[in-house]
């Protein structure tokens, strides 16, 4: 019999690394015979799972978490056609069909047919379909041949794989954030959050030829991280506020674009700010000119348990919607089409164009120091824990 260990939610603040069932070409009663079991090569630790794990979300107990996934194939499934044994691949963090309405229009963060309960589907994820997640040693994926990326060149890729990790989903998410923010050459930038996604997203901007990237966060070690790749930064633990800071590098007090990669946990300004959860969808407006564009990736909920008011436990936040109005600000949201980015940037990284891995100062951990991975990114380390459970990944 295989075996398999996972990562797996317990309580908030509690994960512990379990054995877990070996994984079938199946969801519960649903077939899966478009489906590859993989043996996982790398799987990262998200800002995605800390909202479940910090007791923000309904997770159940049990869930097996990770939707970052890079694998080989291993055993695949009698429809899959274009995948054979051996393919090193990376898994789009989003579950897509291929045949609806919206994979057709690669709108493959909303798949129709991948959650009973709603469209767009992840694996590990709460409310997200019942896909298993893939912290573990072995995974199944869905609709394998329109899903997964098949990184060529085995052993060109795997002495870059620190960076392809990435493509799962907070390189192509960055990315995402700033070309609906429209970052384009010569664009001003203001990046809201210095975690992974906040930094992926500002080396986006980088190879999208923006002049000034500027990123904001409260914790320091993480503006640094930011600064080490050619950013500017501002401290929200200042007194003088995000625009007076923005003047201060730009000689303005606005950009062209801004990204939100915070999501509802936002805290206030200030030291020893309180937690606002509206904070950064008004900064953007804010900082953002008249005309430009806020790209959303930081995540919002339709119910926090966690949240301090009623209305935004049913994830109703205080926007000021009229100051976009008025400056006709457009603004893009959801999960990031994964799809629609990773074969360039995959390019991107095989050909030097961006290296990711150090941008947001990829850590490789054991299966076994994935809870301590977990309670140090919530510490609010400038590392981004890429969890390695075959030893594969040096
Ligand atoms: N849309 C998608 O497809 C997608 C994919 C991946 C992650 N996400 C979301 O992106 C967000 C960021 O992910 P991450 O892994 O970088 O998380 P993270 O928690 O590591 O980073 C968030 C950062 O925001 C900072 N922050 C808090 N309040 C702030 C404020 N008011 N202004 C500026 N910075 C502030 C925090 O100090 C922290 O460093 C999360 O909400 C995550 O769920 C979305
Ligand atoms: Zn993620
Ligand atoms: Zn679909």
């Amino acid at each position: 019999m295989a075996t398999n260990r996972g990562i797996v939610y317990i309580k908030p603040g509690v994960v512990e690394v379990q054995d877990i069932s070996y994984p079938k070409l199946a969801l519960g009663d649903r077939k899966c015979h478009h489906g590859v079991i993989l043996k996982v090569v790398a799987t990262n630790i998200c800002g995605s799972d800390q909202h479940m794990v910090r007791g923000r979300t309904t997770a159940p107990s049990g869930l097996i978490l990770g939707h970052e996934i890079t694998g080989t194939v291993i055993e695949k499934g009698r429809d899959v056609e274009f995948m054979d044994i051996g393919d090193l691949v990376s898994v789009p963090f989003n579950i897509a069909c291929g045949r609806c309405r919206n994979c057709k229009e690669q709108q493959t963060g909303i798949c129709e047919n991948v959650n009973d309960a709603r469209p767009g589907a992840a694996y590990g994820y709460v409310d997200m379909g019942g896909w298993i997640g893939g912290q573990s040693e072995y995974v199944m994926v869905p609709y394998a041949d329109f899903n997964l990326l098949k990184i060529p060149n085995k052993d060109a890729a795997m002495e870059k794989i620190r960076d392809l990790t990435l493509l799962s989903d907070i390189l192509p998410t960055g990315y995402h954030g700033a070309v609906t923010a429209g970052v384009k050459p010569g664009s001003t930038v203001y990046v809201a959050g210095a975690g992974p996604v906040g930094l992926a997203c500002a080396a986006s901007c980088h190879l999208l030829g923006a002049a000034v990237v500027i990123v904001g966060d409260m914790i320091p070690e993480r503006l640094a991280q930011a600064r080490s790749f050619g950013c500017e930064t501002v401290d929200l633990r200042k007194d003088a506020t995000l625009g007076q800071q923005i003047e201060q590098i730009l000689g303005i007090p606005e950009v062209d674009c801004t990204v939100d990669c915070v999501g509802f946990e936002a805290k206030g300004h200030g030291a020893n700010a309180e937690e606002q959860p509206a904070t950064v969808l008004n900064d953007a407006m804010t900082v953002t000119r008249a005309g430009g564009g806020i790209g959303i990736p930081g995540l919002y909920v339709t119910g926090d348990p966690g949240a301090k008011t009623e209305a935004a436990k049913e994830g109703s936040l205080s926007v000021r919607f009229g100051l976009g109005w008025a400056k006709s600000h457009h603004f893009h949201t959801g999960q990031a089409p994964v799809m629609e980015y990773n074969r360039n940037l995959m390019q991107a990284i095989m050909h030097d164009k961006i290296k990711i891995a150090d941008a947001v100062n990829v850590q490789v951990i054991t299966l076994d120091e994935g809870p301590q991975g977990y309670a140090d990114f919530d510490s609010g380390v400038a590392k981004k824990f890429v969890i390695n459970p075959h030893g594969m990944v040096y």
